[in-house]
């Protein structure tokens, strides 16, 4: 965890929070996010995600394993006075609590065992939402070749299936691959409303 801990602290020394944009299954499916409510950004390295749904008024938590990242995204919410409550946390080791979240983001971040943990950490109507590569990546593009670290085809749909679906895209190779949205699988889904 350690080697782990200092790749990750040395890809963030040089980038600084708010230079990227956040994921794409965010912007896309913006307009299902609620006007309010606690936000998870799980493994948020400098935390693109975390600060734009702290824009939209959601009170946001932010965890990632590097002290870096974590500690440029604490600087940067405290200087732009943004709702982030940004700490270091080993997700592996701590996934979040159940009940907790109105939304939960998850981006190009894989680990499988902790993928109901996710789910269950939804209040009622709560939203995840979640991108990450597949198999079916170009393998000079960005992102892992380790296959432990890519989805296969329909894995994140199986994964969330008892959840309600909202958004699914998946493209793989098929047709035209320059055109689209490819190396990603990209899904947002909605825990059950609690019955009256
Ligand atoms: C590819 S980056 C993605 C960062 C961000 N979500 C994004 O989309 O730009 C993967 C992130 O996972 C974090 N990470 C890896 N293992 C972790 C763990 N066990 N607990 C928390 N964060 C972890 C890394 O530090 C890194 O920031």
């Amino acid at each position: 965890m350690e080697a782990l801990k200092a790749k990750w602290d040395e890809r963030y020394r040089a980038r600084q929070p708010g230079e990227a944009d956040p994921a794409w299954v965010l912007r896309e499916y913006a307009h299902l996010l609620p006007a309010g409510g606690a936000a998870l950004d799980l493994a948020c390295g400098l935390g693109d995600n975390a600060i734009y749904l702290a824009r939209r008024g959601l009170r946001v938590t932010a965890w990632d394993i590097s002290p870096v990242a974590i500690g440029k995204l604490a600087e940067y919410a405290a200087r732009e006075g943004l709702a982030i409550d940004a700490a270091v946390r080993d997700v592996e080791a701590e996934p979040p609590p159940p009940l907790r979240f109105d939304v939960i983001v998850v981006s190009h971040f894989l680990h499988r065992p902790g993928l109901p943990a996710l789910a269950a950490a939804l209040r009622p109507s709560g939203l995840l939402y979640y991108q990450t590569w597949t198999v079916h990546k170009r393998l000079d593009g960005p992102g892992p070749s380790d296959p432990r670290f890519l989805l296969r085809p329909n894995e994140l749909l199986r994964a969330f299936c008892h959840l309600r679906l909202l958004a699914y895209r998946e493209e793989g190779r098929c047709g035209d691959t320059t055109r689209g949205v490819r190396d990603i699988a990209a899904l947002v889904a909605q825990r059950e409303e609690a019955l009256p």
